[in-house]
């Protein structure tokens, strides 16, 4: 990183000089550096522009959700949420993200009961009276990119289902509480994983959240089983998003070998999951979709 002399220009854009605009905000940056903490780069630092294109692309990732909870129910198929997904996101001029995304072959991801996530749309996948189901929207829109899911459930459902499925989404008020400049992302992975362990569930390990914005997938990765104190530092204009998966029981999962794409739970146990994407500011967060 170049050091910038404190009358030149500021790196973020602002035409202001670098001593009126971001030169505070980086000393306390190098400072946590100095200690040991790991900290974003520039680059992970959203300019209010990039916020504001960030904001309409999740207003249409928000608005897709919405659609998907007013219609699903019972009889409904996967591959049915994938196309209102696809047609919701396209008449709005987005993109779904998902689409063609490593070789991912639909516009959601739409995961079932012990589907952990990453579920695959079929024709032949029916929901039925009392299953829970994550629905896992991205939205691309002018180049600025959005994410969130939320869980359904399917008529009647058992009381353990319906209790981690609510327990999966106090995981993310919980994580809220973390979020505020100059903590760290650990204060938020340890406060979830503790909440969701005092319930008696478990965090899956092996995949967590992640920067997002001007690509799908960012630095950081976000993990939820994190110490607090620990990992990237949390500063204003970081979007990432809060994304814990709750199993009901064990908390390790295997890969679909034939699709190579869904994750399951070992134990066959259900899993629930919600994401929210969230914006650090200087004195809390904005949540930017849901
Ligand atoms: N939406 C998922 C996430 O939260 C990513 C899905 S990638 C896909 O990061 F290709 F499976 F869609
Ligand atoms: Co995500």
């Amino acid at each position: 990183m170049i050091k910038l002399g404190r009358n030149d220009a500021c790196w973020c854009g602002s035409g202001q000089k670098y001593k009126k605009c971001h030169y505070n905000f980086d000393s306390k940056i190098e400072q946590a550096e100095r200690e040991g903490h790991e900290v974003p780069t520039h680059d992970l630092i959203k300019t209010p522009e990039q916020i504001e294109g960030i904001r309409k692309s999740a207003a249409i990732n928000i608005a897709v959700l919405d659609y998907v909870a007013e219609h699903i129910k019972a009889g409904v198929t996967t591959e049915e949420i994938d196309r209102w997904v696809y047609e919701q996101t396209t008449q709005r001029g987005g993109i779904p993200a998902p689409l063609n995304y490593e070789g991912f072959p639909k516009s959601v991801c739409t995961s079932i009961n012990e589907e952990v996530c990453h579920g695959i749309p079929d024709k032949n996948i029916v929901l039925k009276d009392g299953d829970i189901i994550n629905v896992d929207c991205s939205t691309i829109l002018n180049g600025y990119f959005s994410d969130s899911s939320r869980m359904f459930c399917i008529g009647e459902v058992s009381e353990e289902k319906k209790k981690l499925v609510q327990v999966a989404k106090e995981c993310l008020d919980v994580g809220l509480k973390e979020v505020k400049p100059w903590g760290f992302l650990g204060d938020m992975g340890q406060a979830i994983n503790d909440y969701a362990m005092a319930h008696g569930y478990t965090i899956v390990r092996q995949i967590g959240g992640h920067g997002i914005g001007l690509e799908f997938h960012e630095e950081p990765w976000v993990s939820y089983v994190s110490k607090r104190g620990t990992e990237m530092m949390m500063v204003p204009g970081m979007v990432f998003t809060i994304e814990p998966m709750v199993n009901m029981g064990t908390a390790d999962i295997y890969e679909d070998e034939d699709n190579g794409w869904t994750i399951r739970t070992e134990d066959g146990k259900p899993s629930a999951q919600w994401e929210i994407q969230v914006l650090v500011t200087e004195d809390g967060y904005e949540i930017l979709a849901y």
